[in-house]
């Protein structure tokens, strides 16, 4: 009986090794240990044995039992974690194709903004940010525009509400032109200075295919002794030749701003018909760049003498030259968020 109960370990042993699923583990279980078991039934011989003998193998075989159903649910956990482990490898299909993965790039503001900000840098100009959320005094008073200035009514503003206990008493704006960082930039750096500010600017506007509300500018200032008209008209030259990839014509037409004297617009020769007249210019001229010497007093609100110092400021339209290099027809395209329009570029 002794020699049986260990023949029949060491079967039991031998095939479980070559079971693979946990229903085979259920049906070894059941084929040995279940009611009319192999296993079951060598056990009700231990009825037939001698007194003697029955504790004895009775024994034996309770700790056989016990022992054969701890390896058969152990078995059973081990075999379904691995097949749980198979299974979820292969979830993963390594034969199927790979969604496409959208690569973005740059917005046509961005892409031309660099090119400007290259061409000046090469130049010798810094490149400065501005707070777009500005105070009163920046945007209009240190730019020679006072509160009853009728000047302030060509930059239709949104005024920004302020808490009483704002640590200044001033109405904050949102910058009407990239200009509020003239005063800023004297201030921080002094002269002889030369710098452009590109930037984000709004205005109360009627939106229409000109016009946005919310709008880039691209403002220069140089500012040294003995800086003149031609000065301004040669870095604007250089400046459009590069843009534009060939040489252009330029003029300068009288133009007023209350912190520039003289004050010009720059009128490019119209590239598309080469100045005899079109639909696009009219009259030959295309009017890009409002520009001028800076006002004494501006020099002045940024801490300098207007009698050791003089300069030049413009205040390119960024967004405008972003339609004109581009062909786009409708301002309110650039920011639409309609992807149908940004991946053409
Ligand atoms: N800031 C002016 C505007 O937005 C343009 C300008 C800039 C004019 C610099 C002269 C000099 O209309």
């Amino acid at each position: 009986m002794k020699e049986e109960l260990k023949n029949i370990k060491e079967k039991i042993l031998e095939e479980i090794k070559k079971v693979q699923l946990p229903e085979e583990i259920k049906d070894l279980e059941k084929k040995y240990l279940g009611r009319k078991g192999e296993f079951t039934n060598l056990v009700k011989k231990i009825k037939d044995l001698t007194d003697e003998q029955k504790p004895i193998i009775g024994k034996l075989a309770n700790d056989l039992k016990i022992e054969l159903e701890e390896t058969f649910s152990n078995l059973q956990k081990e075999i379904k974690t691995g097949v749980d482990d198979l299974k979820s490898r292969f979830t993963i299909d390594p034969t199927l194709q790979s969604s496409k993965k959208e690569v973005g790039h740059l917005h046509p503001n961005t892409i031309i903004q660099n090119e400007v900000v290259d061409i000046f840098y090469s130049m010798g100009f810094m490149i400065l940010d501005g707070p777009e959320l500005e105070s009163e005094y920046y945007n209009f008073e240190a730019l020679n525009i006072p509160t009853t200035h009728p000047a302030r009514e060509m930059h239709d503003t949104y005024f920004v509400k302020t808490d009483k206990d704002f640590k200044k008493s001033e109405k904050m704006v949102l910058r009407t032109h990239t200009s509020s960082m003239q005063v800023r930039a004297l201030e921080e750096f002094g002269a002889p200075i030369r710098a452009i500010f590109p930037g984000k600017c709004f205005r109360n506007e009627a939106t229409d295919a000109a016009h946005d509300n919310t709008f880039y500018q691209l403002e220069g200032l140089m500012v040294d002794r003995n800086i003149s008209i031609a000065n301004l008209v040669s870095v604007m030259n250089t400046l459009l030749t590069q843009i534009f990839k060939k040489e252009v014509k330029t003029r300068l037409r009288p133009g007023y701003f209350p912190f520039v004297e003289p004050g010009f617009e720059l009128d490019v020769n119209c590239l598309i018909c080469g100045g005899k007249g079109c639909s696009v210019c009219g009259d030959g001229w295309v009017e890009l760049i409002p520009c001028g010497l800076v006002h004494p007093r501006v020099i002045e609100n940024g801490g300098l003498d207007p009698q050791e110092y003089s300069g030049f400021a413009f205040g390119m339209g960024l967004t405008r030259l972003v339609m004109m290099k581009y062909g786009i027809e409708d301002i309110r395209l650039l920011q639409s968020g309609d992807l149908r329009f940004t991946r053409q570029f």
